[in-house]
């Protein structure tokens, strides 16, 4: 069986810089989902008009629970104050758009006005109705309110304060929003697209354990063939697994409870420890460690030193941003950081798979095992075209998928994301499988020649 590189090389990408431009601008809209669960926030001192608390999907039949306490106001508020000004709403993105254009359109001046708005609470509601004997009652500082969502949808919770004026707010909310089953009356605090997410990401964690043993058993039939980098990939499946069975057993308990009771850190210390050692191995299979070479040049060693790092400012990022929800102020330079980041990573890993691709073409045209090496080389052009579509699959489609679904279909892109993941940990196994008869060195003279002959013609492919 003779390399055949050439009709390949035409389907490769002839610019890997337009491939990574194509990347970087595509990741740059990549917005991990919010997720659902009971929030606590403290508002301290706050000016903004607008405050933006939490996201979640309604069902027919949806309830937003509020309980607010500790309010204030700086400076102190006087009698007069129209407390009306001040509130919660929620809101679609589509009521959003339509009430921006009321307040440009000077037809209301409060959000809180618009009727597009599901007014949850306001403010003056805090003021003692009046009795018959006149008594002034202190206005209360705190509050508990229920409120039924019947109008299914993507709501966003927010604050309004329209009274302007530099007036400061402080409070501690807790906001917690589900979905009540139609059947059996409990609680859903996953939003509606995402209820199904537990079971999903436990199917996907037995996929990964079923490969796990798999390769176990691969490895102890071939054990003449295996190489550290096959221990490392054992590794690298069991920590997939593992972090999707913390992820399931976390989004079940927010489902069911609407906290996570612990299992997030299990999932964060989990999605750390599979980021490092899957970019890592990456970065391994692409220097050619361990099956080519038994060492790592120092610039490959660079990049690791690079990529390992990011990894960890990531995990940090993606942490902040789950944990504190759209209040946080910094919560948008957070998920900038950890898309930066996450660009760095993807565009890192390829750099040692492009310098193992010229390393090869440079070997096969000196050493005169031109066949070997053709063979070698063709094996990693498809792994560097594999890592780009894996990349660009898994931050850009997947993305782009979840913007234009639903968010009644929100698992979709999950689920596309995970088969993708699966089908690149699938092809990896594959392609650098152990092999006791390694084709690379059963060739004959014929296909030496034949190698030769394509070599030459590979000659006007660069990369
Ligand atoms: C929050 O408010 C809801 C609705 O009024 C009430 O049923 C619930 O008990 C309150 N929870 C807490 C912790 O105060």
């Amino acid at each position: 069986m003779a390399a055949s590189p050439s009709p390949r090389a035409a389907a490769l990408p002839r610019r890997p810089a337009a491939v990574l431009l194509l990347l970087v601008l595509g990741a740059a809209m990549l917005v991990p989902p919010a997720a659902a669960e009971i929030r606590e926030t403290l508002i301290r001192s706050d000016p903004r008009s607008i405050i933006p608390l939490d996201e979640f999907g309604f069902s027919h039949s949806g309830v937003l629970e509020l309980n607010v306490s500790g309010i204030t106001f700086d400076p102190p508020a006087s009698a007069e104050l129209d407390l009306s000004q001040l509130g919660f709403f929620l809101s679609t993105l589509d009521a959003w758009v339509h009430v921006l254009r009321q307040l440009q359109d000077l037809d209301v001046t409060c959000a809180l006005q618009s009727e597009s708005v599901k007014l949850a609470f306001t403010f003056d509601r805090l003021r003692p109705p009046s009795n018959p004997a006149g008594v002034e009652v202190a206005r209360s500082s705190s509050f508990s309110t229920a409120f039924r969502v019947s109008e299914p949808g993507q709501y966003t919770l927010v604050f309004a304060n329209c009274l302007g004026g530099g007036l400061k707010v402080g409070m501690d909310v807790r906001s917690a929003m589900y979905n009540v089953d139609p059947a059996t009356g409990d609680r859903q605090y996953l939003s509606a697209g995402a209820s199904s997410l537990p079971s999903i990401y436990f199917l996907f964690c037995l996929a990964y354990a079923g490969l796990a043993a798999a390769w176990v058993a691969i490895l102890l039939r071939k054990r003449a063939a295996v190489f550290r980098i096959h221990y490392f990939m054992l590794a690298v499946l069991v920590l997939k697994a593992l972090n999707l069975l913390a992820e399931a057993e976390d989004k079940s308990c927010i489902e069911r409870t609407g906290t996570a009771h612990g299992w997030d850190v299990l999932f964060y210390i989990f999605s750390f420890l599979k980021g490092i050692s899957l970019f890592t191995l990456i970065v391994l299979i692409g220097t050619g460690w361990s099956f080519l070479k038994p060492y790592l040049a120092d610039k490959e060693k660079k990049v690791l030193m690079v990529v390992i790092p990011l990894q960890v400012v990531a995990n940090i990022a993606q942490v902040v941003i789950d944990e504190s929800g759209p209040y946080a102020r910094d919560w948008v330079t957070w998920k900038q950081i950890f898309l930066l980041v996450d660009v760095v990573c993807c565009c890192a890993v390829l750099f040692p798979i492009v310098w193992s691709i010229k390393n090869l073409r440079e070997a096969a045209r000196s050493d005169g095992k031109a066949a070997v090496n053709l063979m070698k080389l063709t094996l990693f052009r498809q792994y560097y075209v594999v890592v780009i579509c894996y990349i660009y699959f898994t931050r850009v489609v997947v993305y782009a998928l979840q913007t234009i679904t639903s968010y009644r279909y929100l698992w979709t892109s999950v689920v596309a994301g995970e088969l993708a993941t699966l089908a690149f940990y699938v092809f990896t196994g594959y392609k650098f499988r152990p092999e006791v008869h390694n084709p690379y060195f059963a060739i004959d003279d014929e296909e030496e020649e034949a190698a030769a002959e394509a070599l030459k013609l590979d000659d006007e492919f660069e990369l």
